[in-house]
């Protein structure tokens, strides 16, 4: 597979290393990851300094990120994982970038307007913050990146990566950028457990990877349903029930799940047996993953070398490995 790599479809795709990856993130972009590693040439950025834009433990996530991939069956074979803050490169094209943005066009990016409602920041909007697009331009362009697997909220930060790389190109009077596609899976944006759009840590709605066995069944006896739905016997609604949205999410059985759906549309279906259904879907798949954070834990040193930017076969495709500081 290496020697023909070189021709391969480029997928760059990355976490702020904000907080330990949850189930929001593997049917957002996880999935995709492990499934398309052996056909394309597939770089992972651990974001730690776009993370600094955010809040959280910066510095110990990245090693915590790092094991979750390797968790959910990254192959570091296979996959190269590195490190924003080594590759200075990225920094540098940032800076360059910024002078192909305004700050109106970036100030109307949905994803960056709802988060500004979110952190409250009014007018007091930090630069770095508001400029993170132009870096994740910077991230995806500097790889070649033709293919992003992101969950659904990252749509806009592709679409503006694609007119930043359109302006060089018409200034450049050549195609030296190729543009990007956004992968957005089927069930694009998984909810959080309170039915909320998004699933956060900070918002206690979450299911992380490592959740124990107890905190999955706590965690899907709390889920959102249908609070209109007081009785077994009275018809349910399927649109917004989360648990509904976990089953599509999860469950391979498709054929038992929309019989589900049409039972507890019709009435007659309590809500304990849909959560219990999903309940052993939830545990049967965390299970393994949980195995293998256990064991990666134990080693620390091993999970830190295979975040391993400066590989000859990194470097030969972008020279942002060139200088990095890491493998210098
Ligand atoms: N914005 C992504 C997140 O919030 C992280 C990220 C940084 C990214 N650079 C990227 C995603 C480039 C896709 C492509 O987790």
């Amino acid at each position: 597979m290496h020697n023909s790599s070189a021709t391969l479809p480029v997928i760059l795709t990355g976490d702020r290393t904000t907080e330990p990856l949850h189930l929001g993130h593997y049917v957002g972009s996880l999935k995709n990851r492990v499934a398309l590693q052996t056909t394309h040439r597939q770089y992972l950025l651990l974001a730690d300094t776009q993370a600094l834009t955010d809040n959280g433990r910066v510095r110990a996530n990245v090693l915590e990120i790092a094991t979750d991939y390797l968790a959910v069956g990254i192959n570091p074979n296979e996959t190269t994982i590195c490190l924003q803050s080594h590759l200075p490169a990225l920094a540098e094209l940032t800076l360059l970038y910024m002078n192909f943005v305004t700050v109106a066009r970036l100030e109307r990016n949905p994803t960056i307007k709802d988060e500004i409602q979110a952190r409250g920041f009014g007018r007091d909007i930090p630069a770095g913050f508001l400029c993170y697009p132009v870096a994740q331009a910077a991230d995806i362009t500097d790889f070649k990146a033709t293919i992003v697997p992101v969950g659904e909220d990252q749509a806009p930060l592709i679409e503006q990566t694609n007119e930043v790389v359109r302006r060089i190109n018409r200034q450049a009077g050549v195609d030296v950028l190729p543009e990007a596609h956004a992968l957005i899976p089927r069930v694009g944006r998984l909810p959080g457990i309170d039915g909320k759009a998004k699933m956060s840590k900070s918002q206690d709605n979450a299911i992380p990877l490592s959740a124990t066995a107890d905190e999955i069944r706590e965690a899907v006896r709390r889920m959102f349903t249908d609070p209109n739905h007081i009785k077994a016997s009275d018809p349910g609604r399927v649109e917004g029930n989360v648990v509904f949205t976990y089953l599509d999410a999860f469950d391979e059985d498709r054929i038992a799940v929309e019989d589900l759906k049409a039972r507890y549309t019709r009435g007659g279906l309590g809500d304990s047996i849909v959560k219990k259904r999903l309940e052993d879907v939830l545990q049967a798949f965390l299970a393994p993953i949980r195995d293998s954070l256990r064991a990666l834990a134990r080693d620390p040193g091993y999970v830190l070398q295979v975040v391993k930017c400066g590989t000859a076969r990194a470097r030969e495709m972008t020279d942002a490995f060139a200088r990095c500081s890491r493998c210098a």
